[in-house]
């Protein structure tokens, strides 16, 4: 269920298979917030945990969609680490209500970007 970037040896992919790689590493933000909604109910902080490190390691890897000449992109995806940052903290209090108020402000920057993407048209 991990993702690991850094596994194996490296390889230089032709930019269709970037493109598709790319693809599955974004969409992989939704298996993990899945996985902190089920953590969340079913009281298991320990899931909670490694789904926002595992989140957290996406946003940091090399194949996280950048737009370097966007400063509106860039601070969408601070605002979007910083939310990430502070669920994190929030689960180490094993709080169930801080944690989903927290988990409820990520879930509003994940929109707030794609709100944001669609409307400039990015695409992969
Ligand atoms: C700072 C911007 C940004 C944030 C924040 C962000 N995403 Fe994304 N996301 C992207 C980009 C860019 C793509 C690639 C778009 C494409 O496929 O053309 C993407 C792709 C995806 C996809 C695949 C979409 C598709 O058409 O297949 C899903 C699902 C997704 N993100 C979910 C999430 C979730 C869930 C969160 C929050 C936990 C989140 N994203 C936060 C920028 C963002």
């Amino acid at each position: 269920m991990t993702w690991r970037q850094t596994e194996g040896p490296r390889v230089v992919l032709p930019q269709d298979a970037i493109v598709t790689a790319q693809r599955d590493f974004m969409r992989s933000k939704l298996m993990y917030s899945q996985l902190i909604l089920e953590g969340l109910t079913t009281h298991n902080f320990d899931m909670i945990h490694e789904a926002i490190a595992n989140m957290k390691m996406v946003t940091e890897g090399e194949l996280w969609v950048t737009v370097d000449d966007d400063p509106e992109y860039i601070e969408l995806t601070q605002a979007f680490k910083k939310a990430a940052v502070r669920l994190q903290e929030a689960v180490d209090t094993k709080s169930v209500d801080g944690t989903a108020m927290r988990f409820y402000q990520l879930n509003t920057t994940c929109i707030d970007c794609h709100q944001y993407i669609r409307a400039r048209g990015y695409k992969l």
